[in-house]
């Protein structure tokens, strides 16, 4: 394992490009951030009977979600015991036993191998409970978000968010319904490291009226540029400890854009349920992520994760939630609004990939992977504001990012579960 400590210089607000390029880097991810961390698997209403089931991935390594037999959430390793095969080859459905299509060995919704073809041709040792499906060991929900974690001693999911958990009730418990998810996942492929988008969600408004200029011109009710009418909002940045992050304008009259969604919206029950703070802020307008690879969007109803696939490489899945409580055409017009910015061809959508992807393509020059990134926004500007939990900084900084960089430099740097026995 490497000592990255030289790498994430967070006091002093630089970064060293290594960290999105390093293939060695990417495999002490893999064992000392992925592994150990709690990760977002999928929404509990993609589960309604027992044996629904979705795939998906942890870092790298692929898994099923199922609802079980007696409807407890269960997650599994996609990979036969008998020659490795994915034993799930469908991204969801429904189904009583996964059966691996490769020689046919079955386990049932527990995990449990249930059935093995010219089972007589095995010695006697062999016993099928042996052979079980690898079970992730801590599954918690948090307001219908699923996490998932491998390490088998884990502080629990809530503990894990702390005061970002104030922040994401914003977006998901707008009243006791909770929420649902409209239309499917959404993935695509982008040439970037996943730190990249992850960073960029938890600590950068700063990119919106430069990167997205034309898009919010389009947007614009008036048509007035964003030079009349957006150059500087203010605004809260939300700073966690364990490297989560969330930024938001604070205004008195925030909205939803999606206009049906905001004239179906019961603003004064929202400030009875989450007090004015929320509702003035991370309520509608802004982004966040729960680290280390899940990000939102609250006016969009935009749930994502992004996946590694290299360390020059990810697979976004996106995800449109809406309160359960909507009826059908606010549903629709959310996930429209949605799809429309921050689906796969968005407006917003696109331009955040495109300038992933650039930073991405030039850091593999050997001159360029050696000069530093500065992350020095908003220096020494955490506190408590009073109205807000936790500390936070100004909507224009980096603080965000260079907690998200102090996590990871921490956890890069700390043995995990599975080295503990060395
Ligand atoms: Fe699954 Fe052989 S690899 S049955």
């Amino acid at each position: 394992n490497l000592d990255v400590s030289g790498l994430v210089d967070s006091e002093g607000g630089l970064l060293d490009r290594a960290i999105f390029t390093d293939e060695a880097l990417y495999q002490q991810e893999m064992r000392r951030i992925f592994a150990p961390s709690w990760l977002f698997l999928a929404h509990t209403d993609q589960f309604h009977k027992p044996g629904d089931f979705f795939t998906t991935y942890m870092g790298e390594d692929p898994v099923i979600v199922t609802l079980d037999k007696n409807r407890k959430i269960r997650a599994f390793l996609n990979s036969c015991r008998h020659r490795g095969a994915r034993v799930c080859r469908a991204d969801f459905g429904a189904t009583r036993n996964f059966t691996c299509t490769y020689h046919g060995w079955a386990y049932d919704l527990e995990g449990n191998l249930i059935s093995v073809p010219n089972k007589d041709g095995y010695p006697e040792s062999f016993d099928a409970k042996d052979w079980g499906l690898v079970e992730v060991p801590h599954i918690e929900t948090y307001h219908g978000l699923i996490f998932g974690t491998w390490n088998p001693q884990p502080i629990s999911l809530r503990e894990s968010l702390g005061d970002m958990a104030w922040y994401m009730d914003a977006m998901l418990d707008h009243d006791d319904e909770g929420t649902v998810v409209v239309g499917g996942v959404h993935k695509w492929v982008l040439d970037g490291n996943w730190k990249l988008s992850a960073e960029q969600f938890a600590t950068d408004w700063y990119h919106v009226n430069m990167s997205h200029a034309s898009a919010l011109m389009v947007l614009s009710p008036t048509g007035k540029t964003p030079k009349d009418e957006i150059v500087h909002r203010t605004g809260r940045q939300y700073v966690d400890p364990n490297g989560h992050g969330a930024g938001f304008p604070v205004h008195p009259k925030n909205r939803f854009d999606a206009r049906t969604v905001h004239d179906w919206t019961d603003y004064a029950a929202l400030r009875e349920r989450l007090g004015d703070a929320r509702v003035e802020g991370p309520l509608t307008n802004g982004h966040a992520t729960v680290f280390p690879n899940f990000s939102y969007l609250p006016v969009n109803g935009s749930i994502r994760i992004w996946h590694p696939k290299g360390p020059d490489k990810m697979e976004v899945w996106a995800w449109t939630i809406v309160d359960k409580s909507m009826p059908e055409e606010v549903r629709e017009a959310q996930r429209l609004y949605n799809l429309r910015t921050f689906g796969p061809s968005g407006i917003f959508e696109q331009d955040d990939g495109e300038n992933w992807s650039e930073v991405q393509a030039i850091s593999r020059g050997f001159i360029t992977n050696g000069v530093a990134l500065n992350y020095q926004m908003g220096m020494g500007s955490e506190r408590e504001d009073g109205r807000h939990p936790g500390k936070t900084s100004e909507l224009y900084s980096d603080a965000a990012g260079r907690a998200f960089y102090a996590r990871w430099r921490e956890l890069m740097n700390t043995p995990a579960w599975h080295e503990e026995k060395q």
